[in-house]
């Protein structure tokens, strides 16, 4: 009971929710992922998250992952960071990204929280311009 409304919450955020296992691999992704992205969760699934992501995060994101479990240096996971999102269209969008870590029994994961801040930069820049 308690893990079906768990899911069901994770599944129905408001927010973009990703799973990935430590090579970049989409173990799961929810509603909003497939709604702000516009990939079906299908295509997603078992494909690397950089397919997410333009140049040139396309092409170093599996060294971040990579030197982060050399380092264990910390640069987005619970600090969060502000980048570059790629649709299936190609078309690119500002979003916000937190990236926590999860330890299950044998296996780490990263879970991936992302906010569409289109809107945001939008009225950011009508400000700048007022002023
Ligand atoms: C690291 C970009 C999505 C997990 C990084 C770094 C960048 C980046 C630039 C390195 C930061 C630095 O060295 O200063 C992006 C972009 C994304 C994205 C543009 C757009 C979709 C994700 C998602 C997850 C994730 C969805 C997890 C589900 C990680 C991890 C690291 C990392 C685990 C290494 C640890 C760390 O630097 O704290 N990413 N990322 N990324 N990213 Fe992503």
């Amino acid at each position: 009971e308690q893990l079906a409304i768990l899911a069901s919450v994770l599944r129905t955020a408001v927010d973009a929710i990703i799973i990935i296992d430590q090579k970049g691999t989409i173990e799961s992704a929810n509603i909003a992922t497939e709604r702000m992205f516009g990939f079906d969760s299908v295509e997603m699934i078992g494909q690397n998250v950089k397919m997410l992501m333009p140049s040139p995060y396309h092409e170093q994101h599996d060294g971040y992952l990579d030197r982060y479990q050399k380092t264990g240096e910390r640069h987005i996971i619970g600090i969060g960071r502000e980048v570059t999102g790629k649709r299936k269209d190609g078309s690119l969008f500002p979003l916000h990204l937190g990236v926590s870590e999860v330890e299950t029994d044998q296996r780490k994961l990263f879970t991936g929280i992302l906010r569409d801040i289109s809107e945001l930069k939008a009225a950011e820049g009508e400000l700048k311009q007022l002023n």
